[in-house]
């Protein structure tokens, strides 16, 4: 954003208007989204790529557009543009065999897709997977707890999800670091068309591929085997549309907890009050601010800054903007979720606020399908490392981390934390506070 033509949404002429993505914007959008939100709710933007597309930042408006069946998420919808055609921001997808995922079409497949996965992919799977996460949890901690200092994303927010989800899938623990290794390149790079990518894309989709063709044969008590056993009407998952379900739950289950755990933290860190409360309620045995807590992190600096890419399938007025049948909408949700018009003094952080219909995990039919897990994860991680690591602090000012610069997802690159050295032996109690 450039220039800056009077604001038609305002009797006043606007001050100039905030510069979106760059360095300064990645570190703090909230002052650009106010911005919008009050003289642009739906704005129409060059993103980096050169791709134009409208960014939506009202609550009302964001809500709205996520339920609206005309917004769909077929990127065959799109006008014109080569660049963003098939692209959710999910790094490798635009493999023809990868494509077919929840966050790429519309109903009446979607509809088929995610009631088959929701056989396999329940609560209670979740539920029974809890005391692995919080096993898994400890042994990260144990890995630098003696040194007195981490890096909590390259050491414990981005290794948690990738083991959690290949358990649950049916990946085999002597293969796991292998998706470690190609899960790393690709949030390294982003959905860039660099060779590491695409290479790391094509081993997983190789290994995957052999994966489901062992479980078809032998099956077990995983997600995977699930997915293949899965029925609707008598009708199964093909073996590519397990693939990319697999793929689908890897990469929305991924880098969204990894932010979700780091982003959390800081957000702690920077509030030693809140944290204090949250400390002390679970030293009391009581996790009802865990609870609203985590909801709480999700809305004020949630990982999933804008949800995925969408296409108007006809001409629609939104926010009082028309927009025309084939241009691309993003939602900014980061920008919904600190609205004032539905949230009391939104840019404050307060664990226990109780109405927080946040857009988190997005709205409407493709609402998140894994937020039991992330909840699951997110809980005992924050829990696990405020009771062994009471003393957490930050090791650099905040004015010297870094955040990644992609579109969709809002996450640090490294978060440095020091803290007294602890006992690795000393385990928590599975859950006990949870
Ligand atoms: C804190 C962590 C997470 C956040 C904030 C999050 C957020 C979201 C959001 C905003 C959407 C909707 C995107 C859109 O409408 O454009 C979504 C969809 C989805 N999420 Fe999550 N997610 C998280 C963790 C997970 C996990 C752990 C899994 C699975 C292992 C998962 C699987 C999915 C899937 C499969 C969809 C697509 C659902 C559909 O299209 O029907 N997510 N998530």
């Amino acid at each position: 954003m450039t220039d800056t033509p009077a604001c038609p949404h305002s009797s006043t002429t606007p001050e100039p208007a905030p510069e979106l993505f760059t360095w300064e914007f990645a570190a703090d959008p909230y002052p650009a989204y106010a911005w919008l939100r009050e003289h642009r709710p739906v704005h129409r933007t060059a993103l980096p790529s050169g791709v134009e597309a409208w960014l939506v930042t009202r609550y009302g408006d964001a809500k709205q557009a996520l339920a609206d069946a005309r917004l769909s998420k077929n990127p065959a919808h799109h006008a014109e543009s080569p660049h963003a055609k098939g692209k959710t921001g999910i790094p490798g997808e635009r493999k023809a065999e990868l494509m077919t995922h929840l966050l790429n079409i519309d109903p009446p497949d979607h509809t088929r897709l995610r009631r088959l996965v929701s056989k396999a992919f329940t609560p209670r799977r979740v539920a029974e997977f809890a005391p692995r996460v919080q096993e898994l949890t400890d042994r990260l901690i144990d890995g630098f707890i003696e040194e007195g200092k981490a890096d909590l994303i390259h050491d414990f927010a981005f290794p948690l999800p990738i083991y959690a989800i290949c358990d649950l899938l049916g990946v085999p623990r002597e293969d796991q670091d292998d998706f470690r290794d190609w899960a790393g390149m690709m949030i390294r790079h982003g959905g860039g068309p660099r060779g590491g990518v695409a290479r790391s894309v094509k081993k997983m989709r190789g290994y995957l591929a052999e994966l489901i063709h062992r479980k078809r044969e032998n099956p077990g008590d995983d997600l995977i085997s699930g997915l293949i056993r899965a029925s609707d009407h008598g009708e199964h998952l093909t073996e590519n549309e397990a693939a990319a379900m697999a793929f689908i739950l890897l990469f929305a289950g991924f880098e969204t907890t990894v932010n979700l755990i780091g982003n959390g933290t800081y957000a702690l860190l920077r509030h030693p009050e809140q944290r204090a409360t949250l400390q002390a309620s679970l030293d009391a045995g009581d996790s009802a601010l865990l609870t609203t807590g985590i909801e709480e992190l999700l809305r004020f600096d949630g990982p999933v800054e804008m949800a995925t890419w969408r296409y108007a399938t006809e001409p629609l007025t939104l926010g009082g903007e028309e927009i025309a049948a084939g241009d691309p909408v993003l939602v900014v949700l980061a920008a919904a979720d600190r609205d004032p018009d539905r949230f009391t003094d939104p840019d404050t952080l307060d664990l226990a606020r109780r109405d927080n219909q946040h857009l988190g995990y997005g709205h409407g039919i493709h609402y998140c399908l894994g937020a039991p897990l992330a909840r699951l994860e997110g809980r005992t991680a924050l829990a696990t490392l405020l009771r062994r690591l009471p003393d957490l602090r930050l090791a650099e000012e905040p004015a010297d981390l870094r955040w990644r610069g992609g579109l969709i997802m809002r996450g640090l690159r490294t978060l440095p934390v020091a803290f007294e050295p602890g006992n690795r032996s000393e385990k928590s109690d599975t859950l006990s506070t949870l």
